[in-house]
């Protein structure tokens, strides 16, 4: 069965690669140097925080732009620019969220500070603007900008709905597309801004992202609910969040509310208000959820290929892959 701890995840994804493309994901540079930086700072981000994840968005990158006829060698920097943002957003995500652990390893604030992770998260984000620009497609900067503005608007509004319990479905929509679709629509969308064929492409390419974002983030969220997870069981809950899973659980049994707001920021382990066939019902009906979502990534998909024109074998690789990641996702929440 595919549903595996995260580690795994990395690898199984690469599998689904052209052999070229997942050697250039595995052998992407991140690392950043500064003559200025301290020594330290430098070893922990290049020797440890930036090592190892599993890519996903330059994965995005390269096989977008490959489906849309671009090179590899074109798209690499735009790949380690959305990886560095990413990072970049978890410094500072493991910093609002008290994590102390991430990939396995301790969180970059925990192994140095707060006030560094927020400080190194900064540096990150300065040299991804500094390398983006030196590439000269204002059109893709502009779109980082804005992808950044809506990774901080998720976050904000999620740290709205902290200790609440009445949050529609519809809601969490909206902070899964902002804080987890906005990237991935800016890694869909490289290509085609460089390949300037029609806004048509460029909106087409959002909408794989954004659509795969947020089933990307009901994915976490049934994964949030799993033993075998990597991450403790219910984290969400424990950090005070209601997540697809108990939005759902809240939508089936209207009297789950109030125990589910007492336990809200400090659950007792193995202590639930809801049986195990409600939780069960509730995470099928997240799954199916997701399973729409990527249904309409697919549909993307195919327009994507039409509009861009792009043929030959390493777009036709391109596309089989980007088919063969929605499968495999669909397949991990089975
Ligand atoms: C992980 O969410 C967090 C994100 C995907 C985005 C975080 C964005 C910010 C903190 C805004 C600042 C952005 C930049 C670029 C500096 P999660 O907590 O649900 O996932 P996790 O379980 O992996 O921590
Ligand atoms: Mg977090």
């Amino acid at each position: 069965m595919l549903r595996c701890v995260k580690p795994r995840v990395g690898a199984l994804l690469l599998e689904l690669m052209p052999a070229d493309t997942a050697g250039l994901i595995q052998r992407l540079d991140l690392r950043v140097t500064s003559k200025n930086l301290p020594r330290a700072v430098e070893n922990q981000l290049n020797d440890a925080f930036l090592v190892g994840g599993k890519k996903v968005r330059p994965a995005l990158c390269f096989l977008m732009g490959q489906l849309m006829g671009l090179s590899a060698e074109k798209l690499t920097p735009y790949a380690r620019a959305a990886e560095l943002t990413h990072m970049a957003s978890i410094a500072h995500d493991d910093v609002i969220d008290e994590a102390d652990r991430r990939r396995n390893m301790p969180s970059l604030n925990s192994a140095t500070s707060n006030a560094a992770a927020v400080l190194a998260g900064d540096l990150l984000l300065a040299r991804v603007m500094s390398e983006i620009s030196s590439l000269g497609n204002l059109l893709i900067i502009q779109d980082l900008a804005n992808a950044v503005e809506d990774l901080v608007t998720g976050e904000l509004l999620q740290l709205e709905n902290r200790k609440k319990t009445d949050i529609t479905f519809s809601a969490l929509e909206r902070v899964s597309s902002l804080k987890t679709g906005s990237l991935m629509s800016w890694c869909c969308t490289v290509g085609a801004r460089l390949v300037n064929r029609s806004d048509e492409l460029t909106h087409a390419a959002q909408l794989f992202g954004e659509s795969l974002g947020i089933a990307f983030q009901m994915i976490d969220d049934i994964l949030d609910f799993e033993v075998t997870s990597e991450k403790p069981f219910a984290q969400d809950l424990r950090e005070g969040l209601v997540n697809f899973v108990v939005a759902e659980l809240i939508h089936g049994d209207s009297t789950l509310a109030s125990p589910v707001s007492k336990i809200l920021g400090s659950p007792q382990p193995g202590v639930w208000p809801w049986t195990d066939e409600q939780l069960a019902i509730a995470k099928a009906e997240v799954r199916t959820k997701a399973s729409e979502r990527l249904a309409d990534a697919r549909k993307n998909l195919d327009t994507i290929r039409t509009l861009s024109g792009a043929t030959g074998p390493s777009s036709d690789h391109a596309l089989q892959s980007l088919e063969a990641v929605l499968s495999f996702l669909s397949l991990r929440i089975v």
